[in-house]
């Protein structure tokens, strides 16, 4: 089935915990379909490391939403955004609710565009877009997760500890889960995408073919809808 010359927007909203995988299985569907990718942890990571960088206190939730409101596109390309650490500053400014809401207009503006979009986060499928035509919830045990992300700090020279990373992200889940705004959840209508036991090309090609079933059928739906 030829999606990516559909004429129908194709919306796929990927969530999930920390270091599931969803990074790269939303910026290769991404390329696969030719629709435009929003990573939005990055704009939690860039108010997160703004704030630290000016010596702010990313608990205060009125000044992280000024930060919020004031965000520019090209605060996104700060490479220091891609670290752990501004991981963790972005879960703490993630837990407030008026930098959430200063934000999903430009989410919903950018998953609106005519053909469609990828975005992946945390709330996606369940805030942002509800109707997205796809929706997948990828996971992975905490170990593994643990395991990936202590490889991955440890082939760019970083000295880690997999029991601290592991720490790191059990008490990153819980925050992201247990936050009263938008919690971490997977979407009733999302499909699970375990990714432990699945290499990148495994998770890929399973990614692919959920998009596939899943935008396939709701093609077949409208189409016998309005035939009728
Ligand atoms: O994949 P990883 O968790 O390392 O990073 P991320 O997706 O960039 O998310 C960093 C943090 O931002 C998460 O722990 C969440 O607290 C927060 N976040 C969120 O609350 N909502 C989103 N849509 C995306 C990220």
């Amino acid at each position: 089935m030829d999606l990516k010359r559909g004429r129908e927007p194709l919306v796929i909203a990927i969530d999930g915990p920390a270091a599931a995988g969803k990074g790269t299985i939303a910026t290769r569907l991404a390329d696969h379909f030719g629709l435009p990718h929003l990573d939005t942890g990055l704009l939690y990571r860039a108010i997160g490391r703004i704030m630290a960088d000016r010596g702010f206190d990313v608990d205060n939730e009125d000044l992280a939403a000024v930060i919020a409101e004031n965000l520019d596109p090209d605060d996104l390309r700060d490479p220091r955004l891609r670290g752990h650490e501004a991981g963790e500053l972005a879960s703490r400014v993630a837990v407030h609710q008026k930098v959430r809401a200063a934000l999903v207009r430009f989410q919903r503006e950018f998953a609106g565009r005519d053909r469609g979009a990828v975005l992946d986060g945390r709330d996606i499928g369940t805030v942002i877009c509800p109707d997205a035509t796809v929706k997948i919830y990828v996971t992975a045990s905490a170990e593994v997760r643990a395991r990936r992300r202590t490889d991955e700090l440890l082939a760019k020279g970083r000295d880690v500890d997999y029991a601290r990373i592991l720490s790191e992200i059990r008490s990153r889940d819980a925050r992201d889960s247990g936050r009263a705004t938008a919690p971490l959840k997977a979407a009733d209508d999302a499909v699970r995408l375990d990714t432990s036991d699945l290499d990148r090309e495994a998770a890929f090609a399973e990614a692919v073919a959920i998009v596939e079933r899943v935008a396939g059928n709701s093609t077949a739906e409208r189409t016998s809808f309005r035939s009728t």
